[in-house]
């Protein structure tokens, strides 16, 4: 029997963060994962390995299609589907040993096994060989994330109709790849195979893709999509999905089944709690399977507390890093808080898609009374230079105080642009904050400056 003062379960964004945080603070801490490579979903299926493959598939695409604008003759352009993979691959494991070494660097005690609650206090680890051990702790943090949703109907077989996971590693790249659901995976992993060759299909259910992105947004988004040679059926309920000889074939209601080498399944994630125990300990799921927590993420049983994607709030990495911050701190007694209204989101298509704060919608829908600036990155040096001109800024803030409520990018480097929009906010900056603030020329950051000009009308550049 091992005693630690904390035990994290599930070493992903969450946990691993958690996991240091707390060892930072002097706790003697042991973190369980039952997956041979640290990281979670976002290292090992989802963010990195995603965005590996988005950034070959982006060059690929582009020398293919031709820089002869730029005076560049490309002719020959081969892929190499097989070196694609093996590079991300290899940033994957580099990853995971970064985070085991990070570990040892914070004396972390890392069990690789399945975690599962005994009882108060008390952890079972179950490796792979089907070995037991138990420890026990004062402290006990779930970080167990998510997992890919499933509609009923969906019968999914690793291979024809799949997830994310698969979609990370096709071989060959599929002639027709049918997406269902146009939100970011769909739309992330649906880029990667568009790119590489195949005619991408998306059945989304409502009349709109990116649902809780700012609607003027998401609408140009979906126009630029179409352009590039997406082909989407909006409205499009699916109601099953099977493999059908060396193929698949998608039902929709009311309407023609789809015939596609490849399904991606992206309708969204639910929280993972199975197997962990719950019961052992008294702990209830709300009905979305979520663990209800408090303000510093303790659960209704004391001392066990949650954080990331099995608790409320957008599945994404850095919201649950902040977490495992912040459940640190708090369980070292130390001040521990995140900053709900400042999570940045970013879709990481081409172009890129950030936002933070609140949408129009969102606006709109709380008749909270504001302002709106924008900017087209057409307008924009920088943007010219890189070639790289579609899309917008567009700030929104409180029609009285200027306060910035919320800003909205679609274009070059949305997600490292909307760090800048994200640091403003936190200090609680007027678009005037912005507009004033002197940005570096020739950058791509000087459209948030002038989307932060034009809310008083008064942009340099247009
Ligand atoms: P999502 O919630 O973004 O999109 C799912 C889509 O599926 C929605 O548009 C929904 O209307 C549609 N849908 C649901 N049922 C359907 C049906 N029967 N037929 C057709 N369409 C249907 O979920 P997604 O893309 O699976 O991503 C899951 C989570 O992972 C998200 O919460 C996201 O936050 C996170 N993620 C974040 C990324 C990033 O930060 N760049 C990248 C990938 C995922």
């Amino acid at each position: 029997m091992s005693q630690h003062d904390v035990i994290i379960i599930g070493g992903g964004p969450g946990g691993y963060v958690a996991a240091i945080r707390a060892a930072q603070h002097g706790l003697n801490v042991g973190l369980i994962d039952k997956e041979y490579q640290l990281g979670g979903t976002c290292l090992r299926v989802g963010c990195i390995p995603s965005k590996a493959m988005l950034e070959s598939s982006e060059k690929f695409y582009e020398v293919k299609k031709g820089l002869d604008d730029e005076g560049i003759k490309v002719s020959g352009v081969e892929l190499d589907l097989g070196a694609m993979l093996a590079r991300k691959t290899k940033i994957v494991e580099q990853f995971g040993r970064g985070i085991l070494s990070l570990l040892k660097k914070n004396k972390v005690t890392y069990y690789n096994g399945t975690g599962r609650f005994i009882s108060h206090g008390k952890v079972a680890v179950t490796d792979k060989d089907g070995k037991e051990q138990h420890l026990t702790a004062p402290k006990i943090v779930i970080a167990t994330g998510s997992k890919p949703a499933i509609l009923p109907g969906i019968q999914l077989d690793g291979k024809y109709v799949g997830t994310s996971t698969e979609a990370l590693s096709y071989d060959p790249v599929p002639k027709h790849l049918v997406v269902i659901g146009g939100g970011y995976i769909g739309m992330e992993l649906g880029s990667v195979w568009q790119r590489l060759g195949s005619k991408v299909t998306v059945l989304e259910f409502l009349d709109r893709i990116f649902p809780g992105t700012d609607t003027e947004i998401a609408k140009e988004a979906y126009d630029i999509f179409v352009k590039k040679g997406f082909e989407f059926r909006l409205k499009t309920k699916v109601i099953s999905a099977r493999a059908d000889g060396d193929g698949a074939i998608v039902e929709v209601e009311g309407g023609e089944p789809v015939r596609c080498d490849r399904v991606l399944v992206a309708v969204g994630r639910q929280p993972y709690t199975e197997g962990l125990g719950l019961d052992a300990i008294g702990l209830k799921t709300d009905p979305k399977g979520r663990i209800p927590v408090d303000k510093h993420y303790a659960t209704s049983v004391p001392g066990v507390f949650a954080i990331g994607d099995v608790i409320e709030g957008p599945m994404l990495a850095h919201k649950a890093e902040e977490e495992g911050v912040a459940v640190a701190d708090a369980m070292a007694k130390k001040f521990a808080h995140v900053d709900y209204n400042v999570i940045p989101a970013v879709i990481f298509t081409h172009p890129e898609i950030a936002a933070v704060g609140k949408t129009e919608d969102q606006l709109i829908a709380e008749k909270i009374d504001y302002k709106k600036g924008s900017f087209p990155f057409r307008a924009n040096a920088r943007s010219m230079t890189i070639n790289d001109t579609v899309g917008k800024v567009k700030v929104l803030a409180d029609a009285k105080t200027d306060r910035v409520l919320g800003i909205h990018i679609i274009g070059p480097r949305a997600g490292d642009l909307i760090a800048e929009a994200a640091a403003a906010m936190s200090f609680g900056a007027s678009s005037e904050d912005i507009a004033r603030t002197c940005h570096a020329h020739p950058t791509l950051a000087e459209v948030t400056k002038e989307a932060a000009m034009s809310v008083t009308g008064k942009a340099i550049h247009m």
